[in-house]
């Protein structure tokens, strides 16, 4: 059974339809991206997922329980972290903090220091400033952080949002790496990504979002060769 399952998924803001049906289903410790243009959708998706917007008709099944009901706290506690468009960071406040405020819903303090100790291993520049305000860091550090921070929560899917906008080749590198090793540690993630190419070298599959509608999916490796993919996502 997939570990998060949404079915027929559709999204208003007023008047105006964002989500129109969406479908899509993520296995315990897959990384499936989701990829499109701007505006398709994509951030509505993750954001409806983590309640930050509600749904006007669907159903999001998440680790054998249904998420509908649920406010946006209780699915951070049942298991899924988001780190969103801009990484709303507590700009003011040290790495540190930021990072323990990731935990916020927690209280095994042994599994908190181990976490942490992931997170110090996963990005080493971020236990180097942990004492500095978050917003004197750089923009891939401050991404760094933002993953490091939904870490903290010890989700079982991470949602994360165009971890690699607007960050330089070398730092991006660096994340993209890190996203694998997350994976490879056992957690699921769901990542909306404007680079198809890095998403289609980590993912595994991929859903293709276009006007609010899955418009194809498939593995990385058949997209990877899709003509169509191929043209309008990878400009080759
Ligand atoms: N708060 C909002 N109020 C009204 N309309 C919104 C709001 N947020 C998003 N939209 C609209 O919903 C649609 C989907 O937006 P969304 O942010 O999900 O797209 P996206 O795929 O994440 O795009 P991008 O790649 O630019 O981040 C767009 O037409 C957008 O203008
Ligand atoms: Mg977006």
């Amino acid at each position: 059974m997939a570990l998060l399952e949404v079915s027929d998924l559709v999204v208003h803001y007023g008047k105006a339809l964002a989500l129109d049906g969406v479908s899509l289903s993520v296995a315990a410790g897959e990384l499936v991206a989701v990829l499109g243009p701007n505006g398709a959708g994509k951030s509505t998706l993750l954001k409806a997922i983590s309640r930050a917007v509600p749904m006007s008709r669907g159903h999001i099944g998440f680790d054998g329980q249904s998420l509908d009901p649920l406010p946006a706290h209780k699915v951070v506690a049942a298991g899924i972290c988001h780190c969103p468009e801009g990484r709303r960071l507590f700009p003011e406040l040290s790495v540190l903090k930021n990072l323990q405020l990731g935990a916020y819903l927690r209280d095994d303090k042994d599994g908190i220091a181990a976490d942490l100790a992931r997170v110090w291993g996963l990005f080493p520049v971020l236990r180097e400033r942990s004492r500095q305000q978050a917003s004197t860091l750089s923009g891939g550090e401050q991404q760094m952080l933002a993953i490091g921070r939904a870490l903290m929560g010890k989700p079982k899917l991470l949602l994360l949002d165009e971890p690699s906008v607007g960050i330089a080749h070398r730092l991006k590198l660096e994340i993209f790496e890190s996203i694998r090793q997350i994976q490879r540690d056992g957690t699921a993630i769901l990542l909306v990504e404007q680079d198809a190419l890095s998403a289609l070298g980590i993912a595994g599959r991929v859903y293709l979002m276009e006007h609010g509608r899955i418009a194809c999916e498939g593995t990385s490796d058949a997209l990877a060769h899709d003509d169509y993919i191929r043209q309008v996502y990878l400009g080759v």
